[in-house]
């Protein structure tokens, strides 16, 4: 089972802080799981590992078996919680060259305005049949439409109507935005969002399943390990409870001026699950002037780039490591003869070991050198326990969010930049925006 360890903050945060803030959180704890917070139109993730639809979850299963027979190409189109969540399970379960091992390929695209990225992946598409999910529960947001376009209008060409629509699995809110009145004209296969599960939120929704078990994940596993996370933090207020623990030291960390929260991984294919925690976390926590800023490092790659700052830069960093205690299978350092390069020191030893040396001996120089440091630790690094730790940092962000005092399930913020956008594209409806835009120039 996943485990919390706040063991290296000795010396950081004393009883006291933890014993001052455990009403606050038992309080958050207890909104999340009466329903009574800011927000509570939007905790649907909550229960989904206990309540999820079967049928729905068939269906995805069989879809998943058919997109592997029709095509050798996955086109993932959707943006923010539409696709992170997806390629970061993806991503640390398969690796970074996943596309490279054998199987369906899938890639990712609709989540920039890059026109050089669209064109690269169209030019990939030639070599294998291709379908594609599209994604998004607005149906409405302007990347993964403008790329859906594309995509569409390629499959069009290259298959026909009735060929093309055999293609095309669209995933989206029950019965609003352009996505779902587009599938129903079109009779494309859908999948639903649940009305009260927000983006961020949502991989453990046909959003992310459905392209998961298509490249043979063990969607199963993933749902499992998330299950047994929910059952074991579910009604536990207390600081006992793991996710109510990192909640804590999130926000005692912030109110001691450490307004910056590196995740830490030793696993280069845990980057894209860091992308993934910053959409999690940055989207829900950073409101009404509040919040931490959300960031990631690879170490031991980013030590050779962010470990000078991380280790002796401004004092308003913590560090949160999630660590896998088993990965790989066992690959070893070899001895040599001559021992040229004089590394027999190290023969024998196995590199993930060696790993877990750096690990232990860069978070030992961070405390010592005054960086708060705490541990995620992981079993293993395979579905069951990412199931886990999914659930465990949902959960986490939200009672955190609770105990920051903001609606850790709204993103109003993220308008602001559309609407400047829709009135600069001339779209119909924001001529007001345009003219004060103009005004400022
Ligand atoms: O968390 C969120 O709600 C957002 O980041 C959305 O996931 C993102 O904006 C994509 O929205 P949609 O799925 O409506 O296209």
């Amino acid at each position: 089972m996943l485990r919390y360890d706040v063991g290296m903050l000795d010396g950081f945060l004393t009883r006291g802080e933890f014993d001052s803030i455990k009403e606050e959180i038992a309080a958050a704890s207890a909104m999340l799981r009466d329903g009574t917070g800011r927000g509570n139109d939007f905790i649907g993730w909550r229960d989904l590992p206990a309540v999820f639809d079967r049928e729905e979850y068939a269906r995805i299963r069989d879809t998943a078996r058919r997109i592997r027979e029709q095509s050798g190409i996955l086109l993932v189109i959707g943006i923010g919680g539409s696709y992170l969540g997806s390629r970061a399970v993806l991503e640390l379960l398969r690796g970074e060259l996943h596309n490279e091992m054998g199987g369906l390929k899938v890639y990712f695209t609709g989540n920039s305005l890059s026109p050089g990225d669209m064109e690269d992946i169209l030019r990939l598409c030639d070599s294998s049949d291709v379908s594609v999910n599209v994604i998004s529960k607005s149906g409405t947001t302007t990347e993964p439409a403008i790329a859906f376009r594309i995509f569409r209008d390629y499959l069009i060409k290259r298959y026909g109507e009735e060929g093309s629509r055999e293609r095309i699995y669209a995933t989206t809110d029950r019965t609003g935005g352009t996505l779902r009145k587009l599938s129903g004209e079109h009779g494309y296969e859908t999948f639903v969002i649940p009305g009260d599960v927000g983006g961020r939120f949502s991989v453990l929704t046909p959003v992310g399943l459905l392209p998961l078990a298509a490249a043979g994940i063990d969607t199963d596993a993933l749902l499992s390990g998330a299950e047994d996370m929910r059952k074991v933090s579910c009604d536990d207020d207390t600081l006992v409870n793991p996710s109510n623990r990192y909640a804590a030291v999130r926000n005692l960390m912030l109110r001691t001026g450490k307004s910056v929260e590196i995740l830490i991984c030793f696993e280069p294919r845990f980057r894209m699950m860091g992308e993934w925690y910053k959409q999690l976390f940055g989207e829900s926590e950073g409101k009404e002037h509040t919040g931490l800023f959300p960031s990631t490092c690879v170490f031991t790659s980013d030590l050779h780039s962010m470990g000078q700052f991380c280790q002796d830069g401004t004092r308003i960093i913590f560090e949160t490591l999630v660590k896998f205690a088993q990965v790989g299978s066992g690959m070893t350092v070899h001895p040599e003869e001559d021992d040229f390069d004089g590394l027999n020191y190290l023969a024998g030893k196995s590199i993930h070991d060696i790993n877990t040396i750096a690990s232990d001996a860069t978070m030992s120089a961070h405390t010592e050198g005054g960086v708060p440091c705490s541990v995620i630790e992981c079993e293993k690094l395979d579905e069951y326990n990412t199931g886990e730790l999914i659930y465990f940092l949902e959960r986490a962000c939200a009672v955190s969010g609770y105990t920051l005092g903001v609606n850790p399930f709204d993103q109003k913020g993220v308008e602001a930049y559309k609407r400047n956008m829709f009135a600069l594209l001339d779209k119909p409806g924001y001529e007001e925006d345009k003219k004060r835009l103009l005004e400022k120039k």
